[in-house]
Order: structure tokens, then C-alpha cells, then sequence
């Protein structure tokens, strides 16, 4: 077994389920120490019972856009540790499909609210403690949509360009203090939530799934989907010493996503 991520102990918003998971289980099993926080209490409790768990997973209900809760995720973690060595701002939602004028402020809010206000939240209470460390890693996810435009989904892809604006903001404000920052730009994930996404844009469309999945994939040149393992493995990769000096960049990892219409 690789321990890339031996005595690493990593904060992840949004843990789970989805990306969040799979990047948890890809820490646990590098030999990390893994802190996680979700809205949804059944992931929750079936993250505590996951044999990777055994006394290096800590798992608590926590809805990452309240900062008061974020605050007591984080009084629980400091009861265990002072130290970081990374913060994964995972969290975010899709938010609504269709053309702006359509769109309710309330839905719009809620995007940005989750998505970029949330990892505010967690860097400001993490930075303390990645300071103690002397160093560490944020890896914020932001997605192809923070690279181009997303027709139909403008909240999502403004949360997205601001999770690029803060990184590279971030990067330079921490440099100093050897805090590398990052962010990751997922393409299309093969799993429940695009599922969604897709059946909410065919619906939206008048066409049939299939067909709007079939576009999705040939929008990038390796005519693929990605999986959660891809952004595992990238996250696991910036947080580990072979990234010591990766900081303030904008990593695709989209089978080279060209256009997202
Ligand atoms: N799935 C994709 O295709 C894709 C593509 C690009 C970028 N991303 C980004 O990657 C990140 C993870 O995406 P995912 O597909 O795994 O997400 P997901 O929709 O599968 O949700 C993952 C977890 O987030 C939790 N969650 C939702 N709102 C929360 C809140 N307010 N507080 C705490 N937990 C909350 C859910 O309970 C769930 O367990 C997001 O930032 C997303 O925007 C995803």
C-alpha cells in the first residue's frame, strides 16, 4: 500500500458523498487523517460504519453554508488536532438550469452562498492551523464552468469563476507562509449528479437523455466522461510533498473539455 499521505491530517467540506467521498476513501487509504463534514446525516452514518474509517476517519453532520456550524465542525476538529495539513473545499452545488431571465434570485443566492461564500468559511477557520503547520495545501473544487461559459446554468458558472478568482488571491496571500493553493476544475463526472443535471437540461430542452449525454461527451477531445477517482487521485497528488512547490494554478481534469454548450 502507497502511503503518499502518512500522518497528513486533511479537512474536506461535503465528504460523503460524490467527489468528497471518493477523495476521503483515497486519503484514508494514503495514510492520511481525514476530518469530514456533510449536510446529509445518512452519508454521514454510513461514512462512520466504512471499514477505511477505523479511528482516522472523523465524520460530522454540518451544513457548510451556515457559518455557525462550520464554526462548531471546526471546534470539534481543534478538540483533536491544532494542526492541518490540508483543506479541500469541496462543497457546491449545480443550482437551477435555464435561461437567465427565468432564473429566481433565491436560487441564485443559494449558489453563490454555498458555493463560494461556504469555502470562505472553511479557509478562514483552516488558515490558522495550516499557519501552525507551517505550510500546507487548499485545493478548491471549481469546474470547466469556471473556465468557460456554462449556457443555461449562469449561477453555477459565476460560482465557479469566483472559486478561480479566490485561488489564485489565496496563492498569493499564503505564499509566504509555504500554503500552497489550488484549484480543480472537474469535467463532466460520471455519477448521480449528473444524472441529474442532465435529465433537469433534457427536460429543459424537450430532447431525450441520451442525447444530451452524448453531447457532454463530445464536447471535450478524448470524447470521455470523467470519474471521482480522477479528482481523488489530483487532490491526493497536491497535497502530497511530490506538489511542494504547485501553488496558484487552475488544474483541468476534464479529458480537455473545448466547449460547453
Ligand atoms: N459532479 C460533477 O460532474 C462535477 C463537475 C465539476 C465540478 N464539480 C464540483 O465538485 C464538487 C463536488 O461535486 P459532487 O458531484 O461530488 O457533488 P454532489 O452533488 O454529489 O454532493 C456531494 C455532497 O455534498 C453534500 N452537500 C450539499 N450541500 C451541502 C451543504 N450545504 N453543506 C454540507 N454538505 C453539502 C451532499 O450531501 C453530498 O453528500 C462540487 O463543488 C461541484 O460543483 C462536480
Amino acid at each position: 500500500m502507497s502511503l503518499k499521505l502518512k500522518n497528513k491530517k486533511i479537512i474536506i467540506s461535503a465528504g460523503a458523498s460524490g467527489i468528497g467521498w471518493t477523495t476521503t476513501k483515497e486519503c484514508l487509504k494514503n495514510g492520511a487523517t481525514v476530518f469530514i463534514c456533510d449536510v446529509n446525516k445518512k452519508f454521514i452514518n454510513k461514512s462512520k460504519k466504512h471499514p477505511l474509517s477505523n479511528k482516522k476517519l472523523f465524520s460530522y453532520e454540518c451544513d457548510a453554508s451556515h457559518e455557525k456550524e462550520v464554526s462548531n465542525f471546526f471546534t470539534k476538529i481543534l478538540k483533536k488536532t491544532k494542526k492541518v495539513d490540508a483543506l479541500i473545499n469541496n462543497v457546491g452545488i449545480a443550482g437551477p438550469t435555464g435561461t437567465l431571465e427565468k432564473l429566481k434570485s433565491k436560487d441564485w443566492e443559494q449558489t453563490l452562498k454555498i458555493n463560494v461564500i461556504s469555502h470562505f468559511y472553511f479557509s478562514k477557520l483552516a488558515i490558522p492551523m495550516l499557519k501552525k503547520n507551517k505550510g500546507g495545501s487548499i485545493i478548491n473544487l471549481s469546474s470547466t464552468a469556471g473556465i468557460h461559459g456554462f449556457p443555461l446554468r449562469s449561477p453555477y458558472a459565476a460560482s465557479k469563476w469566483a472559486v478561480v478568482g479566490v485561488t489564485k488571491t489565496l496563492a498569493m496571500e499564503l505564499g509566504k507562509f509555504k500554503i500552497r493553493v489550488n484549484a480543480i476544475c472537474p469535467g463532466t463526472i460520471k455519477g448521480d449528479r449528473m444524472n441529474r443535471v442532465i435529465s433537469a437540461k433534457a427536460k429543459f430542452l424537450k430532447v431525450p437523455k441520451k442525447f444530451v449525454e452524448k453531447e457532454y461527451i463530445s464536447m471535450t477531445s478524448m470524447n470521455t466522461w470523467i470519474y471521482e477517482e480522477d479528482i481523488a487521485k489530483t487532490c491526493g497528488y497536491l497535497i502530497s510533498d511530490d506538489a511542494s512547490r504547485v501553488s496558484g494554478q487552475i488544474i483541468s481534469v476534464d479529458g480537455n473539455t473545448f466547449r460547453m454548450d
